[in-house]
């Protein structure tokens, strides 16, 4: 055993030491080119071109690009892709410059390349790290074998609101599962080395906050304290850059009146010099030109000098800093050293990538013909659809339905096979429709022979006109057992894509109540990009499947689920409001003074509409059952700087045997700052056979106990702290300790 250990720490100090060898040598690498390169090239590196894309070719380049990358003017290009024609771009850089300094490729790989999994509110919906951690991996083997070198993900905001539409693309409102998620998917992306052929510089964004959009609407003001956006919106940020993150994306917002692109104390304070972040910040697209629009910067110029000193480093397709920045540095509105620091930082991420030594380390054109959407990438996919999928009803246990079940009417506009690339949701893209599992071949896949299936669209997703209820329920009478498979289009979330009401649209909720007006059972599938407000539904339909977007395998994955062949496990990572009006509505919120009590007037609350979510935070049904007993904690008592060692009883008390996320959360009673009412401070995702218990061993650390104080210190207080365990926020059994 100690001979063991001792094994595993020389390693340990020799892979450090390895690590920091290689790190020094990139350095004098770096300052050697940097010693010998222009201002114009320098200012060069800084600059990420747009691929050109129209619908014929996308991200292609014009002559006009290539020759500036032929005069040194280009460092990066978005979204321009294809082993073969980044590496004749590559080339030009490589061959036909002065320098011959490599470019980089980047592209939006948000949730997959060309095997697509389930949107990234989805894959938090698995409370699986380690399976996303292996998503994201598929996602950069295949990105890497088209050419792209760097993704601009994992996206990390905190989303409190779900009009705003890219709640789609983070991991929900909590910032200990977010920061979890934000890890896993860095892990992903970059391998153990980014070095490692198939791995992908990741990329965290948007920083920061960007989800605190006031009103949930796109690209509006941020406003909070300091205390919340350090509590709530910034821990995922700071676990990417824990988990090694290359770079970072500067949002679009401002925070209190500064534009993020333009925010030293952001950029600097926080990132660099309080988080020790090496590499290096790309602006959002044009964001350094809106700095003029936001009203801090009134020429290009002035916006260019602002976002580089406040610490962008490369500008996202604007060309302010290639075109303006010469300028500013000759007439020395600038220092060159700050275009040496961001120089610099692009430099070190380039080298570490290996890229001075392999700048076609991506270009192998029979790995891209070969390996996208692998069988093994679209198992997984499937399975983390699975496993995203989750069961908020299920009355009179409708669910599972039976394989051989005589007839099952499939009704909806996401039914049918028209719509099957809706089911991959925002930021993602399929050459052919058919790449896509539909439900209807899902479920025809699925059930026995014998099985009728009829299917009726019933209405269109949006629009008012192709109306065929009647239809609808005339094939719907016919059947046993009715899905309704319901929801938004892919394009009602993601970016530019918020809305002020969150119900099923167009003429889906009429379609709805007439097929539950029949009386025969009725299981909703819902596939969206956010909480939707879907009271009526939870009142009558007897059950309900949230499916998001789950990517290429959606019609496999769901009826995985439906007939039984998996046992839903996802957990919510949103609350799901009843209603816009209570929105933001959160788990993690503040008591108040007058917290809310509906036999008291007086306390904070709605007088016209329940007081609680529709579906709360971590929820999940199963088609089992589980029992939570016998919650310990290992003292009642700690000093400072202790771990407490949480054990519970989790046994399932049901049929089937299921998986279940078993969820720690804290209440700080009294403190000197008001404390949420619970924090996630951990959770753990456990398989038990009908019958089985476990027993379940969770910690909770020191800084699981910290906040910010009165002086935005981080500090643990003593006190009594409350502790939670349960398969949810609101079901729970408690105890608790005393810190001192
Ligand atoms: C977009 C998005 C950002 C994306 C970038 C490049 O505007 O805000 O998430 O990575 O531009 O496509």
């Amino acid at each position: 055993m100690i001979r063991a250990a001792l094994i595993l720490l020389i390693n340990l100090i020799l892979l450090r030491g390895i690590a920091d060898a290689q790190s020094r040598d990139i350095e004098k690498k770096v300052d050697s080119l940097l010693g010998i390169m222009t201002l114009q090239e320098k200012l060069g590196q800084l600059n990420q071109l747009g691929g050109i894309s129209d619908s014929a070719t996308p991200g292609r380049t014009s002559e006009e690009q290539v020759k500036m990358v032929r005069q040194g003017r280009v460092g990066s290009f978005l979204n321009v892709t294809g082993a073969a024609e980044t590496e004749r771009l590559q080339r030009v850089a490589v061959k036909e410059t002065r320098l011959g300094i490599p470019l980089l490729f980047g592209c939006d790989v948000i949730h997959g390349f060309k095997t697509i999994f389930p949107i990234p509110l989805a894959e938090a919906s698995t409370w699986n790290p380690e399976l996303i951690e292996r998503a994201e991996h598929i996602a950069a083997v295949e990105a890497s074998a088209g050419g792209i070198h760097w993704t601009f993900a994992p996206m990390v905001d905190i989303a409190r609101d779900p009009r705003w539409g890219r709640i789609a693309e983070g991991s929900g409102e909590d910032p200990f599962l977010g920061s979890v998620m934000a890890a896993a998917k860095v892990r992903g992306f970059q391998g153990k080395s980014i070095l490692e052929q198939g791995s992908i510089i990741a990329c965290a964004k948007h920083f920061a906050a960007y989800g605190g959009a006031e009103a949930g609407k796109d690209y509006n003001t941020v406003d909070m304290s300091e205390r919340t956006l350090r509590e709530i919106y910034l821990p995922p940020y700071k676990a990417a850059v824990d988990a090694g993150v290359w770079t970072l994306m500067s949002a679009f917002n401002e925070i209190g009146g500064v534009p993020c692109s333009g925010n030293q104390w952001l950029l600097t304070n926080v990132l660099r010099n309080e988080w020790g972040f090496k590499g290096f910040v790309v602006s959002d697209f044009e964001s350094v030109a809106e700095l003029m629009k936001h009203g801090v910067a009134s020429t290009r110029t002035d916006a260019g000098i602002l976002g580089l000193c406040a610490g962008v480093d490369m500008d996202m397709v604007d060309a302010i800093y290639v075109n303006e920045l010469v300028g500013a540095v000759r007439s020395q509105r600038l220092s060159e050293e700050m275009v040496n620091q961001a120089v610099r930082r692009v430099l070190r991420v380039k080298f570490a990538y290996g890229l001075f030594s392999a700048p076609y380390r991506n270009n192998d054109t029979l790995k891209e013909q070969t390996i996208m959407r692998a069988p093994e990438h679209l198992a997984l996919a499937r399975t983390v659809a699975q496993q995203s999928i989750i069961l908020l009803k299920n009355t009179k246990n409708v669910l599972p339905l039976g394989k051989t079940t005589k007839t099952v009417a499939l009704i909806g506009p996401f039914a049918g096979n028209e719509n099957r690339r809706e089911l991959i949701g925002s930021w993602a893209w399929v050459e052919k429709a058919e790449e896509v599992v539909s439900v209807i071949d899902g479920i025809k896949e699925k059930v026995s022979p014998g099985t009728k299936i009829l299917y009726a669209k019933g209405c269109e997703a949006v629009a008012d006109s192709g109306v065929e209820i009647e239809k609808a329920v005339r094939i719907a009478r016919q059947a046993d057992v009715v899905v309704a498979v319901l929801g938004e289009e892919s394009g009602m979330s993601g970016e530019a894509a918020s809305r002020s009401e969150l119900n099923l649209p167009g003429k889906q909720q009429e379609l709805l109540e007439a097929i539950c007006r029949i009386g025969k059972p009725v299981v909703l599938v819902i596939f969206n990009g956010r909480p939707l407000t879907i009271s009526w539904a939870a009142e009558n339909v007897d059950a309900i499947v949230e499916a998001w977007f789950p990517g290429v395998e959606a019609g496999n994955a769901l009826a995985d689920i439906l007939f039984g062949d998996v046992n839903p496990s996802g957990k919510l990572p949103v609350t799901f409001p009843r209603s816009v009006g209570q929105i933001p509505l959160y788990y993690n919120h503040k008591n108040t003074g007058r917290p809310c009590n509906d036999s008291d007037s007086f306390t904070s609350r709605y007088i016209d509409i329940p007081n609680t979510p529709l579906y709360p935070f971590g929820f999940g049904l199963s088609y089992t059952t589980f029992a939570y007993t016998n919650l310990t904690v290992s003292s009642p008592r700690f000093k400072q700087g202790q771990n407490i060692h949480i054990a519970v009883d989790v046994q399932n008390t049901g049929k089937l045997s299921g998986d279940e996320v078993v969820q720690l959360y804290i209440q700080d009673e009294v403190a000197s700052v008001t404390r949420p009412v619970k924090e996630l401070k951990g959770f753990k995702k456990i398989s038990l056979n009908a019958g089985e218990k476990k027993t379940i061993d969770l910690t909770v650390t020191p800084d699981d106990l910290s906040f910010y104080n009165l002086e935005m210190k981080k500090i643990v207080e003593p006190g009594i702290f409350k502790i939670f365990v349960g398969g949810s926020s609101i079901d729970a059994i408690s105890s608790q300790f005393t810190l001192e």
